[in-house]
């Protein structure tokens, strides 16, 4: 009989990490074989803690998902607790996975690692070739430290000990478990609760900040944790010939973006808003494009699978839900 391995998921409370544990489960891995603590449980930039913890637990495989992330006022307000709680994270799960016999690892990362002006679509190999954007440097500079802690593990130790630690750098996601903050959440959750308290106060038009013209990249949250545990069980000889040791991080998107403007249009249907959509030329733009090339993963064998229309009608109805239950 084939014992399943043990599972942790760490940050399985966050919108990835709680994508991955549905992935799991989803998939047919038993409830018993996935493990997970809470923030309030389990401080992971707690060394001591989170070796007891691996100590004890000895899991298998290890999802990492739990990070300090945000939005660029709270990467500006706070870089100090950005930089130093997501070195923390990393290097103690990391280095407590490999002391306990972790073989396994799948490292998240994202996709502000890239170089401010790196050229687009932004492939793997553009890492570390220039500046990055100053607004999120010091968590760019973490994460990129996350892929290097995974491939100096497996330089040092994958022959020895088949440690085998994987990175894969998502682009902007959304779906179930979004932060719809009014001021602080990223553009699509901010945008549905825009266009659904326009539709709730009859309102004739909503503006939205700049031309409309800039490109951006999105992903369903639960293609990201699909795509997740499709690079963990990647077999090795497959993952070897289609990255390298000091190369190895994976891209994860899906192919291709859409401007400012038609996400509006797609928002504005998704919620049902009937009113007019207009722009505001005088406010800033930020960058014109962003979007990732994901042919490697590609080329491994996934493909996103929730088209736009269909993840934004499963995001507005996670955003009813969430808000109706915390009135
Ligand atoms: N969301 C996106 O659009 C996006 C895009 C690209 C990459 N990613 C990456 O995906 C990963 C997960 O992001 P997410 O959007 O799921 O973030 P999230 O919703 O904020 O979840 C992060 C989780 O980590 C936990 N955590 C934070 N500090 C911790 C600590 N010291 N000890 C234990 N747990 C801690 C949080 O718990 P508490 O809330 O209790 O602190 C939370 O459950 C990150 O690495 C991020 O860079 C996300």
């Amino acid at each position: 009989m084939s014992v399943q391995p043990k599972i942790y998921v760490a940050g399985h409370r966050g919108m990835v990490g709680s994508a991955i544990v549905r992935q799991v489960l989803t998939a047919g891995h038993p409830a018993s074989q996935v493990i997970t603590r809470t923030h309030a449980e389990l401080d992971l930039t707690n060394q001591a803690a989170v070796n007891a913890f691996f100590a004890a637990e000895k899991p298998d495989q290890v999802y990492l998902a739990a990070a300090k992330v945000g939005g660029i006022h709270a990467n500006n307000t706070y870089p100090a607790e950005f930089i130093y709680q997501n070195l923390m994270m990393q290097a103690n799960v990391i280095d407590a996975a490999f002391r306990n016999g972790v073989q396994k690892l799948l490292f998240l990362g994202s996709s502000c690692i890239y170089p401010k002006l790196a050229p687009q679509p932004m492939r793997e190999d553009a890492l570390l070739t220039g500046t990055l954007e100053p607004t999120n440097e010091p968590y760019a500079i973490a994460k990129i430290a996350g892929i290097k802690l995974c491939e100096s593990y497996n330089r040092q130790y994958g022959q020895s000990h088949g440690v085998d630690y994987r990175s894969v750098m998502p682009t902007n996601l959304y779906g179930p478990g979004d932060n719809y903050h009014p001021e602080n959440s990223h553009v699509i959750p901010a945008l549905i609760r825009r266009f659904h308290e326009a539709k709730v106060s009859q309102a004739p038009s909503v503006t939205i900040w700049g031309t409309g013209t800039p490109k951006r990249e999105f992903l369903y949250v639960d293609d990201m944790a699909a795509a997740s545990v499709h690079v963990m069980n990647l077999d090795k000889a497959i993952f070897d010939q289609h990255t390298q040791p000091m190369l190895s991080h994976i891209n994860v998107g899906c192919g291709y973006d859409i401007t400012i403007k038609e996400l509006a249009e797609a928002i504005g249907k998704a919620v049902g808003y009937q009113g007019e959509i207009a722009f505001d030329p005088c406010k800033p733009d930020g960058t014109p494009r962003k979007l990732m090339d994901s042919s490697r993963l590609n080329a491994l064998g996934w493909h996103a699978k929730i088209g736009l229309e269909q993840g934004l009608q499963l995001a507005y109805a996670d955003f009813q839900k969430t808000t109706s239950s915390s009135l």
